[in-house]
């Protein structure tokens, strides 16, 4: 008889793969569900990698990821943040955020270590966290607070034996962001708490108010974060899988140890369209910034018209809309707009328990998706 592990059984399938297992085969469905650009990656960085595959460059490159990118990655966060990270001993590059966030925690964590995470909050964290070991603790944000972090909240949540927290802005599903004062706020908490935090900054680009503030450049902070980031968002690289984390040395390389046994590196091809995409694109990204706030503001207000309440997101692509007057639980109204209209949004619950009452939508779409799917949305409610 084979034993799963006990982790892993426990462990719950994704909710956002989960849902999208039921749209795929259905036709004619507009999908406002995963959250990935509707652009294409910009031509500069196609054609950067054909060009370097023409070349020959198909091989593994160094475990840390190539140096030209490294420095490159290092120059971006010191010219746009005065953010300084030396290419050798301060940034691993990581097969998308994604692997970020894997070793980051599996990096710091020991068995029973506390780690307090966002609810609701990007599907990883959680899981990944209980999977390295660490006993994690559910940071319960709501509507009244914006859904935000807020300095009274987590002092709730404190405790002598905490050692980190995850911390995601603009923040997947809820498109909160924060602005300078309030992550100054909140990292004096951090700091007198001795934590350790992990800072995933995916949507820094997509963030539309105001100008968006690395944790790590906040007093007393850039020797306890880990910054993450990475190009699927900004650049519409998510097949690319390219991203990275930037930390402390220590930090940095213990995931690099983990890195080297598990992924050796990212894909080459990637990496070079990476360098490019940091060197040429600003052009691209501020063009699709432009697009994805014209539709926020066209998706909010609609939404808020027909009675599916919801604030303005500071960032990233998504809207967090309640559903709470119409009755039905967020699985139901998903799964029922699904089938009835073939619209496909996520309910709030697969980003944890906090999400009841809601759906994230992605405005990821074109803008004639978004006018039909509200028009459908709109019928349906009716
Ligand atoms: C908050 C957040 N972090 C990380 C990721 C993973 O990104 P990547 O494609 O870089 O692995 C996502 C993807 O949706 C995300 O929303």
């Amino acid at each position: 008889m084979m034993e799963i592990s006990k982790c892993v059984q426990k462990m719950k399938p994704s909710g956002i793969r989960e849902f999208f297992d039921l749209v795929m085969g259905m036709k004619d469905v507009i999908s406002l569900g995963v959250g990935e650009p509707d652009f294409v990656t910009p031509w500069n960085i196609c054609e950067s990698a054909i060009f370097s595959l023409e070349k020959g460059y198909t091989s593994y490159t160094s475990n840390k990821g190539l140096y030209d990118l490294r420095l490159a990655i290092s120059r971006y966060l010191k010219n746009k943040f005065s953010l300084s990270y030396n290419p050798d001993q301060n940034i691993l590059v990581t097969t998308g955020v994604s692997e970020a966030v894997d070793l980051a925690l599996r990096a710091i964590l020991n068995k029973g270590d506390k780690i307090l995470i966002p609810d609701p909050s990007y599907v990883s964290y959680d899981p990944i966290s209980e999977l390295a070991g660490g006993k994690v603790i559910l940071v319960k944000t709501t509507e009244a607070d914006d859904f935000k972090l807020t300095p009274n909240l987590l002092k709730k949540y404190v405790s002598k034996d905490l050692k980190a927290i995850v911390i995601n802005y603009p923040a997947n599903p809820t498109g909160v962001s924060y602005t300078r004062k309030e992550l100054l706020a909140l990292s004096k908490i951090f700091v007198d708490n001795d934590l350790i935090v992990i800072s995933d900054e995916i949507y820094d680009e997509l963030t539309y108010d105001f100008s968006h503030t690395p944790l790590a450049t906040l007093p007393g902070m850039k020797q306890r974060t880990i910054y993450l980031n990475g190009f699927s968002k900004a650049f519409a690289m998510t097949g690319w899988r390219v991203g990275y984390a930037c930390g402390p040395e220590e930090i940095i390389s213990a995931m690099t140890k983990i890195h080297q046994y598990t992924m050796l590196c990212a894909p080459i091809m990637g990496q070079l369209g990476a360098i490019e995409a940091l060197r040429g694109s600003s052009g691209s990204v501020l063009e699709m910034k432009r697009e994805y706030k014209r539709r926020r503001e066209f998706i909010v207000s609609k939404l808020n018209e027909i009675g599916l309440s919801c604030r303005m997101p500071e960032g990233t692509f998504y809207v967090f809309a309640s559903i709470k007057n119409t009755g039905m639980s967020s699985a139901e109204f998903a799964k029922d707009l699904l089938y009835k209209e073939k619209v496909a949004v996520v309910p709030g619950t697969a980003f944890g328990e906090q999400g009841a009452g809601y759906i994230r939508i992605a405005y990821a779409s074109s803008m004639d998706n978004l006018k039909e799917a509200m028009a459908r949305i709109e019928h349906f409610l009716k």
